[in-house]
């Protein structure tokens, strides 16, 4: 099975902090590869803005040794990475001042659809939108993309509405989340609602619980500053968990339409209840090995922030009361593994001899890494030993279904073709940013006020005892991190 890769319209793409870090890594090289596949169109433009006095020439320059460092077969893509760079065009702009605006200005036409990606520090947001209206740039069919974070609490985040707001309509902001433009995560709509095996059973008369983790394998090491401003609930928690949450527990939309999803998404996050402190688990990881410890990596021996959190959330309404989600996200754990697993309730009578250790079914979504579904059923031991069951996987792994032609497409290609297309599904919209600090901010206050140290943990574990604890005193295990 090849990919299909369907054309979009002809755009100027404006970068803001195009010569920064995400915008090499991530931004430029999606873009190159929806170039390389043939689906950016002939006369697409990308405009580098930044504040960096350079040339058009050493723009390129630094754009091509990007691509070379951040392509995996970029060595073999010559003559395409040259052809790319024809699109490319770059302004030195003062993002809160008067220069480069005339210059960019001159770079967009009229007719075309335009977007402007703020890969930039949300303190400039209000900024850039206000000099984009100052200077007409901005036009009914301008789009603006803005990353995360959107805020760190609900009042800032309403600040940064408010400073978008004055400029863009909400059908013209695009708000990046982007774990919504992770292939599996975007399955799990199409799972959930176009099967009609799965919806008779997804609610809380058959399913005991649900696990959310995202765990990864690095620390903080080199972003340690700007990471200890946030912690695992502001970094995590608040965005790429709750957006799971939302679409693993959302009502079916009417519509695939933006909106439609939007609203059943937000509903959501409105049922969660408020999580009481022992229903938290905060840690820290510990120096082992030679290794720094969280604490070193931040630098700050008496930091506060988690870099691991684990919690049990219930969402108060009709399908879900009764089966609690316990999410759980952390750096420096035993692996780098995002999975969302649903446990279903064991059948009300059991006329087989009881298994020890017995799970349960289970469907279990794995986002990252080995991408794909597995359903862990009971079925008989083979051989002659009577009636003895044992649990065994249905493995269905999304590469070996669609074949090795099938190329994986990143997170944030997507999401910017995305935008181009003018389709908003896969992005936050307003109130649910709000909504999500709303239901985030008195967890954090409650820390604030007590300044407990968060629990330690080895680096290299599964986050820290309390965690565990958390599902034991449930009568529930977390599932093993495996490498
Ligand atoms: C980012 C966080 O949003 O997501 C990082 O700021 C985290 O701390 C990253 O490492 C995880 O993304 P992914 O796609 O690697 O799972």
């Amino acid at each position: 099975m090849v990919s299909r890769v369907i054309p979009v319209d002809p755009f100027d793409l404006v970068i803001f902090g195009a010569t920064g870090d995400l915008a090499r890594r991530k931004i430029i090289p999606g873009l190159f590869h929806r170039f390389a596949v043939g689906q950016m169109p002939a006369g697409a433009r990308i405009i580098g803005a930044a504040r960096s006095e350079m040339n058009h020439e050493a723009f390129l320059k630094l754009i091509e040794d990007s691509l070379k460092e951040f392509v995996p077969k970029s060595a073999e893509q010559s003559a395409q990475i040259a052809a790319f760079l024809k699109s490319l065009r770059y302004v030195c702009i003062d993002a809160t001042g008067e220069a480069g605006w005339r210059e960019l200005g001159e770079h967009l036409r009229p007719e075309t659809v335009r977007a402007f990606y703020l890969s930039v520090s949300p303190t400039l947001f209000g900024a850039i939108a206000d000099n984009l209206s100052t200077h007409g740039l901005t036009t009914p069919q301008a789009r603006i993309v803005v990353e995360k974070p959107f805020g760190r609490d609900l009042a800032s985040a309403k600040a940064l509405n408010a400073d978008l707001s004055r400029v863009f309509d909400e059908g013209q902001i695009y708000r990046i989340d982007h774990y919504l433009g992770k292939e599996t995560v975007q399955n799990l709509m199409v799972l959930r609602f176009a099967n009609a095996l799965w919806e008779p059973l997804w609610n809380s008369t058959h399913i005991d619980h649900v696990q959310i983790t995202v765990a990864e394998s690095l620390g903080v090491e080199g972003r340690g500053e700007y990471y200890d401003r946030s912690g695992a609930m502001r970094d995590m928690v608040q965005n790429h968990l709750m957006q799971l949450l939302c679409l693993t527990a959302m009502e079916p939309p009417s519509r695939f339409r933006p909106d439609a999803v939007r609203d059943e998404k937000l509903k959501v996050i409105e049922a969660l209840d408020p999580v009481a402190p022992d229903s938290i688990a905060r840690g820290q990881y510990r120096a082992a090995n030679g290794e720094g410890g969280y604490r070193d990596h931040a630098g700050d021996p008496q930091t506060l922030t988690e870099s691991f959190i684990a919690m049990k959330v219930n969402v108060s309404n009709w399908r879900w009361a009764g089966t609690p989600f316990y999410l759980r996200t952390g750096k420096k754990l035993r692996a780098r593994t995002s999975e969302i697993a649903i446990t279903f309730r064991d059948p009300p009578h059991m006329i087989f001899p009881k298994l020890e250790g017995r799970r349960g079914n289970a469907l279990i979504i794995r986002l990252q890494p080995d991408e794909g579904i597995t359903l862990r059923t009971t079925i008989k031991e083979p051989g002659p030993g009577g009636m003895r069951v044992v649990e065994a996987a249905l493995d269905l792994t999304f590469a070996d279904a669609h074949g090795p032609d099938v190329e994986a497409q990143d997170a944030y290609e997507r999401l910017v073709m995305e935008v181009i297309r003018g389709d908003q599904t896969l992005f936050m919209r307003g109130d649910e940013v709000e909504a999500a600090w709303a239901w985030v901010d008195p967890i954090i206050r409650g820390w604030e006020e007590t300044r407990e140290r968060p629990a330690l943990y080895d680096a290299g574990s599964a986050g820290p005892e309390d965690a565990l604890m958390l599902l034991h005193r449930d009568g529930r295990r977390w599932r093993d991190l495996e490498p």
